[in-house]
């Protein structure tokens, strides 16, 4: 696994830009099969509904209120899932990577627990936005949980 999970780094390093960059995400169902805690307070936050904000809406409204490669490319996911904020996860998400720190870091599972590079991730959408309602989160909501961070898989 880990051989193939660093074989899908490099066709998504070397590919051509718009499949590699679909099959670089499992999507949040996917995630959830092994992290049923968080996909349930997911499912019942802001994030998981924030594509009905934007029904039919251009791109550029879809780089914030999906998943995806929006505005560049499509949005895939009409919701803030799971891999908005902690990467796009098809290199990643599989048991034994996943329970080596160190390599799922190497495979873009992003660092959240240091604040600096959760302000980083959240402020990509949450900014302020020349003529728009937009504000950057304040400190103490950066430093609320997202989701409750809850009880680890078991091995
Ligand atoms: C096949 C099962 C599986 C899938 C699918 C999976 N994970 Fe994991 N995940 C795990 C295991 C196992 C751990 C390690 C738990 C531990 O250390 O006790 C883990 C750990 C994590 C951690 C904590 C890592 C750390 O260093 O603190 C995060 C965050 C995470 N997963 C996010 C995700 C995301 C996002 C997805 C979807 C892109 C995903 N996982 C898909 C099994 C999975
Ligand atoms: C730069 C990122 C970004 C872009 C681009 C963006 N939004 Fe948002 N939008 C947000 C964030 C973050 C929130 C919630 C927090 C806030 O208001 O600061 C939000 C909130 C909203 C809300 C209120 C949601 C609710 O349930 O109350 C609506 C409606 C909305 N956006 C529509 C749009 C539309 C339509 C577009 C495209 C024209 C768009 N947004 C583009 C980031 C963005
Ligand atoms: C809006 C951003 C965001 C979204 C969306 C999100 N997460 Fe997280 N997640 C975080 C942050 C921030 C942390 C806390 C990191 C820390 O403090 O170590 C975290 C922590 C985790 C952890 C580690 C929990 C632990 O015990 O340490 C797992 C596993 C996880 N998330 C899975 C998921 C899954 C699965 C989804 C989708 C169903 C998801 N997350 C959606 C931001 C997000
Ligand atoms: C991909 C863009 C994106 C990212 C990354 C993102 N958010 Fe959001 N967030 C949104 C949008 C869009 C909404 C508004 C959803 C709606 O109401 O329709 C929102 C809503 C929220 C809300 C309001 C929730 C509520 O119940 O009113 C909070 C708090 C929040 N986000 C915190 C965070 C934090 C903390 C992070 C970083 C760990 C983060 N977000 C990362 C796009 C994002």
């Amino acid at each position: 696994m880990r051989a193939l999970g660093l074989a899908l780094v490099l066709c998504a390093a070397l590919g051509g830009r718009a499949r590699a960059d679909r099959a670089a995400y499992v999507g949040s169902a996917a995630c959830g099969a092994c992290h049923a805690a968080e996909l349930a307070a997911w499912q019942a936050s802001a994030h998981a509904r924030a594509g009905q904000a934007v029904v039919r809406a251009p791109r550029r409204c879809l780089a914030c209120h999906g998943t995806g490669d929006a505005p560049a490319g499509a949005a895939y996911w009409a919701e803030v899932g799971c891999e908005a904020c902690h990467g796009p996860g098809a290199a990643y998400a599989a048991d034994d990577l996943m329970r080596d720190r160190g390599l799922v870091r190497r495979l873009g599972l992003r660092d959240l627990a240091a604040p600096a590079g959760r302000a980083a991730v959240c402020a990509g959408c949450h900014r302020d936005g020349a003529g728009t309602r937009l504000m950057p989160l304040t400190p103490a909501e950066l430093a609320r949980p997202v989701h409750p961070v809850t009880a680890r898989v078991q091995p």
